[in-house]
């Protein structure tokens, strides 16, 4: 599946991703820039802090307010935003083909 990745100096890039494949690590394997993935996935650091395009927040859903990630997210020195979602915890499947996705500034 395709997932584009817009960054902020408002060039974007589209990589292949797989089902199964965190958003997190495909923004890593493909080497996206500013997206670490620091804990491997375990939602302990937010160096995979992404905004989710507002035409792909109503089917991929805002940070759960009782989560790890949510706590996780307002702890780091991040932007939060109504759409913000740490990329390791979302987990693409076929309906996530075309997803786009913002970097922040500055991370
Ligand atoms: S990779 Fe560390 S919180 Fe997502």
């Amino acid at each position: 599946m395709r997932i584009v990745f817009k960054l902020p100096d408002q060039s974007q890039v589209d990589v292949d991703a797989s089902e199964g494949q965190s958003l997190m690590r495909a923004a890593v394997d493909n080497g996206i820039p500013g997206i670490l993935g620091d804990c491997g996935g375990q939602c302990a650091c937010a160096t995979c802090h992404i905004y989710i395009d507002q035409d792909w927040i109503g089917k991929i859903g805002p940070a759960n307010l009782d989560s790890t990630e949510n706590m996780m997210l307002e702890g780091a020195p991040v932007d939060i935003r109504s759409n913000s979602r740490l990329g390791c915890q979302i987990i693409l499947n076929a309906d996530c083909d075309g997803l786009i996705v913002q970097v922040p500034e500055g991370q």
